[in-house]
């Protein structure tokens, strides 16, 4: 894994059984909820590794499949088992198989929500 910014996984909180391979870049205050999978071989067996990118306070929710090579903006979510095949745009909410931007209001409205029952 690569880092944006210096300490990443100090800023950052990383779930368990996430599966984190050479080349992802996780930057600054990011969550990677349980069992969260990024790709690395687009098209495997091949010797062209291209990692993904998830960009400052990104979120992706639990079990969520990410493609080798996408890139996820800032402050967007990846909604729990989400399945991303293309880039997230900055503040995008993506949820399902394939992806789909649902709302652009991004992770603000999520971060220590609490107003839930
Ligand atoms: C993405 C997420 C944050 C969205 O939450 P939200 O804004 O409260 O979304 P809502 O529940 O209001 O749902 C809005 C719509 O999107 C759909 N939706 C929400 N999350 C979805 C998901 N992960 N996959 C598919 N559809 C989803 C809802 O069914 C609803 O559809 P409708 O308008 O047709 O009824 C949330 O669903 C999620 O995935 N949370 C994961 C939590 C998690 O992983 N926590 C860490 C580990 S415990």
């Amino acid at each position: 894994m690569k880092a944006i910014r210096k300490n990443p996984i100090l800023s950052s909180k990383v779930e368990g059984m996430a599966y984190i391979p050479p080349l992802t870049v996780i930057g600054d205050g990011v969550f990677l909820g349980p069992g969260v999978i990024f790709t690395n071989d687009p098209y495997p067996m091949s010797d062209r590794m291209v990692g993904v990118i998830v960009k400052d306070d990104a979120i992706v929710c639990a079990g969520a499949m990410l493609k080798a090579g996408i890139t996820v903006g800032e402050r967007a979510v990846i909604g729990m088992g989400a399945v991303v095949t293309k880039d997230v745009p900055e503040h995008g909410v993506v949820v399902g198989i394939p992806g789909n931007v649902i709302s652009d209001s991004g992770s603000d409205g999520y971060i220590n929500r609490t107003d839930y029952e």
